[in-house]
């Protein structure tokens, strides 16, 4: 396993879309096994390949420690209600702002094995969803953000726990 370099918003490659997985082959796997340790090294939520500098639709969503969604090809195919929490992003440090996102999503993907699954979430995890799924498609939560946070704002914020 390797440590990827995660790019910043600097680069362009965050704003491409990716494109689909056809074929999961030992490079597929290798990017998996790649980003998993990149993300803990990082200490984050989720990571899409698009932050690694490759265009393909993998994600991997970790919103609670050990609890580890590798995600081929996702789609969010439904959603309910709404939220609006604030979000950061690997690829914006130091960014921070409130997203309005769905209370709950369910998603369906291809798992490492090719076999397409179904996967519900809610709060932190459904957010994390659809925020790896936005980075696939060039989209960045800054471009969503209802109100992005000021220094001051974010310093409250962190100091509040
Ligand atoms: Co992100």
């Amino acid at each position: 396993m390797a440590i990827l370099q995660i790019l910043d918003d600097s680069n362009d490659v965050l704003r491409k879309k990716c494109r689909e997985v056809t074929e999961i082959t030992p490079r597929i796997l290798t990017l998996l096994d790649d980003m998993t340790e990149t993300l803990h090294r990082a200490n984050g939520a989720g990571l899409a390949a698009p932050q690694v500098g490759v265009l393909r639709r993998v994600v991997l969503v970790e919103a609670e420690p050990g609890q580890l969604y590798e995600l081929i090809n996702p789609e969010i195919v439904e959603t309910r209600g709404e939220q609006c929490e604030v979000e950061g992003c690997l690829s914006l440090p130091h960014q921070w702002g409130t997203v309005k996102r769905p209370a709950w999503v369910k998603v369906k993907a291809q798992n490492r094995k090719g076999e397409w699954v179904f996967y519900e979430g809610e709060e932190l995890l459904a957010r994390a969803f659809c925020h790896e799924i936005d980075h696939l498609n060039g989209i960045l939560f800054k471009d969503k953000a209802e109100h992005m946070m000021s220094a001051k704002e974010i310093e409250e914020y962190f100091s509040q726990d």
